[in-house]
């Protein structure tokens, strides 16, 4: 998180008290690298990640459905070659990236998605009662 966008969370509100800013917009471009964040999913601190696709953002669980393992194969880095699929480091599962719905390899369903929204140039992503902000 850039300090410019530190100092943003603490002046702003969110427009519902269940969506945590997450990262400016033009932060996340089409296809591009992600932004990662933390949640506590179920009561164990995770991590988590969002991304652009087809001008959309995404936000699932950074943990393969294959073997319960964060996916990037460099830092905040999903996408595969393509630009269409994105693809854990460890064994090659694909997913859909507007879904996270699993279309090759040895993954074993879709990944967890996150609600997000975009509001004012700001991505939020939204808590559910297994899926809280992680408290300091
Ligand atoms: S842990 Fe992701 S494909 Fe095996």
């Amino acid at each position: 998180m850039t300090g410019g966008f530190a100092l943003l969370l603490r002046v702003m509100k969110p427009p519902q008290p269940d969506l945590h800013a997450l990262c400016h917009s033009h932060d996340l471009v089409d296809g591009g690298l992600a932004c990662p964040f933390d949640v506590v999913y179920g009561g164990q601190t995770c991590r988590a990640f969002a991304i652009r696709y087809q001008g959309v953002v995404h936000a699932y669980l950074n943990r393969c459905s294959h073997v319960a393992m964060e996916m990037d194969w460099r830092p905040n880095h999903f996408f595969d070659l393509t630009g269409h699929r994105l693809v854990c480091a460890s064994h090659g599962a694909l997913f859909r990236p507007d879904t996270g719905a699993c279309v090759g390899g040895p993954g074993r369903g879709p990944l967890i998605k996150i609600e997000v929204l975009e509001h004012d140039g700001v991505v939020f992503w939204r808590s559910q009662y297994n899926l809280q902000p992680v408290s300091f």
